[in-house]
């Protein structure tokens, strides 16, 4: 052949790949509302960035039928390119080539990568639409696999991973994107389960459909095994991309710093106004949250699921930081077991990719009651107050209102490490609220007066007085300072950057052992 033919046939070679699986596939998969494996790279990364590797890449399976089967690309297409100027890497299932089904050489392609992105220290995201194992390749392709969640694992902590859901992620293979840091699923097209919906009404009876089984709000909203969720692929991968906007590319690399153009000294009178005089009414902490941050731009995380916690992205003076924060517009912003483990997983990743932690703490306690209880809110809870004491980021805390007893510590006192706590004037830091704390501290007090009832309310409010506010804890240095509300944005600006350079070391361990 001469070079031209050869430069010919290996734009054939080409060609016939970047078609997958055909045309006839491919116009299914968009009647179905969704894009194509290509089409989603090309959506997510730099125009013209991507450059895809193991393009030519076949299985090396000769039963059922395989001999004789084409899987343009294995059914999966990798490489690496830029997300606003930034090195990344991206695997993507093609459905179109025997359903995205992961097959040995599939799974190779993938820990190529996934091999690539641990060794330039950038992210990786994974692309999940896939009917998962190729049953044709048998006991190969759940090896395929293995070595997935391997890497997943000496991956975590080191680069961000990030999964997206695009189609079918069923069986074992949801097991990759849940090992990975972040989740997130298109509305009626990304399912994610163990046992499909057939299975479930074989061994248990049940009628699910697919969709209630492991559809996006499922995910979303009840399991929480996922954090974001999208109406199409075009959102979808538009979220990824503010997402990646926020963390560093790997854990030894500082975090993104961005000219957002708010002023660091902008004061606000609106925080004056957002705590009701009446402790027992609720409001809704996002107000005080983007009252304080550049621009009023926050990215909540699981913003579905537990509810009675915050947890998102957001920049301070340009640079990322972490926010958890208590919600008493819900269940008055108790700490419950889903919040605990919501929260404390945020806080591992935070700490993980040296991203600086913000609490903004309105809790009045544990959620009482024999379902948490028996659920483990004591191993679920300890997991925040582990995740906590563990951070070696700077740990900032902001107390606006309720602060009591063990959900005090659990949101990041002193104790646990925080470098600095500001507390409102509306504060009250007290071992429980004061209607509880009166009926026991003053119950024969209460049982001898001749007004029980009015007995109780002056002892009640005579332990407000006393003990509901900032300053018994500022007179101890639990709290800092004792700062006017107006003014918490500047003064946050500068206790992070006061915080940037923060080095503090730990005893040497193989691993501690959270409650997990
Ligand atoms: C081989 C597969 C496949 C698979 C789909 N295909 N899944 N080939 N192995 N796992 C092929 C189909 O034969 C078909 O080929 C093409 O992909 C498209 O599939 P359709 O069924 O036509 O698509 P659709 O109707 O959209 O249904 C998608 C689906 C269904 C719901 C995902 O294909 C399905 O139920 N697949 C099997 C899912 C499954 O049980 N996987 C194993 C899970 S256990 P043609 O040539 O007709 O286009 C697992 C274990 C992992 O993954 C363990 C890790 C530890």
């Amino acid at each position: 052949m001469s070079i031209k033919e050869k430069i010919e046939e290996l734009q054939n070679k080409r060609n016939m790949i970047l078609k997958g699986g055909g045309e006839k596939r491919i116009a299914v998969q968009h009647e179905k509302g969704k894009l194509t494996a290509r089409e989603r790279i090309d959506r997510l990364l730099d125009q013209d960035s991507f450059v895809e590797i193991d393009t030519y890449v076949e299985h090396r399976c000769f039963d059922f039928g395989m001999e004789n089967q084409k899987t343009p690309g294995e059914g999966v297409v990798t490489g690496y390119g830029t997300i606003e100027g930034r090195p990344v890497c991206v695997y993507s299932q093609d459905f179109t080539v025997l359903g995205g089904s992961l097959g040995e050489y599939h799974a190779k392609k993938i820990t190529n990568i996934m091999d690539m992105a641990l060794k330039m220290g950038v992210p990786i995201i994974g692309i999940n639409d896939s009917g998962g194992a190729r049953i044709q390749e048998g006991v190969d392709s759940l090896s395929g696999y293995g070595n997935i969640f391997y890497r997943n694992t000496l991956a975590s902590g080191v680069i961000p991973q990030i999964s997206v859901i695009m189609g079918p992620c069923a069986g074992g293979a949801v097991y990759s994107p849940a090992l990975t840091d972040f989740i997130f699923i298109v509305d009626k097209t990304g399912q994610m389960f163990i046992t499909g919906p057939q299975v479930i009404k074989t061994v248990t009876g049940e009628d699910v459909s697919i969709e209630q089984l492991g559809g996006s709000m499922t995910h979303n909203q009840i399991s929480g095994v996922a954090h974001f969720r999208a109406a199409d692929d075009e959102e979808c991968l538009n979220m990824v991309k503010i997402l990646l906007s926020y963390l560093p590319s790997n854990n030894l690399e500082d975090i993104p710093q961005y000219e957002t153009g708010d002023a660091v000294n902008r004061l606000s009178q609106k925080l004056i106004d957002v705590i009701p005089d009446n402790p027992n009414k609720p409001y809704d902490m996002k107000e005080i949250i983007a009252e304080i941050v550049d621009k009023g731009e926050f990215f909540e995380s699981q913003s579905l699921y537990a509810q009675n916690i915050i947890t998102a992205f957001a920049r301070l003076n340009g640079k990322t930081i972490g926010i958890i924060a208590n919600q008493p517009k819900v269940l008055a912003g108790c700490l419950d077991i889903n919040a605990s483990d919501k929260a404390a997983r945020f806080i591992r990743f935070c700490d993980a990719f040296n991203i600086p932690l913000l609490n903004i703490v309105d809790v009045p306690g544990f959620l009482p009651g024999t379902n948490q209880e028996y659920g483990g809110i004591i191993r679920h809870g300890a997991k925040m107050l582990y995740s906590y004491s563990e951070a070696t980021v700077p740990k900032v805390t902001l107390i606006v209102r309720k602060a009591y007893g063990g959900a005090y510590l659990a949101m990041c006192s002193k104790d646990l490490g925080a470098d600095i706590v500001f507390a409102w004037p509306t504060a009250e830091i007290a071992v429980m609220g004061p209607e509880g704390a009166a009926n026991i501290v003053f119950k024969n007090e209460i049982k001898a007066s001749e007004n029980p009832a009015e007995t109780r309310q002056k002892k009640i409010q005579e332990y407000r007085d006393s003990f509901a506010n900032p300053y018994r804890a500022a007179a101890r240095g639990y709290v800092d300072d004792v700062i006017i509300p107006s003014e918490t944005r500047p003064r946050l600006v500068s206790v992070f950057d006061m915080l940037e350079g923060k080095r503090e070391t730990r005893p040497s361990k193989k691993h501690g052992n959270i409650p997990v």
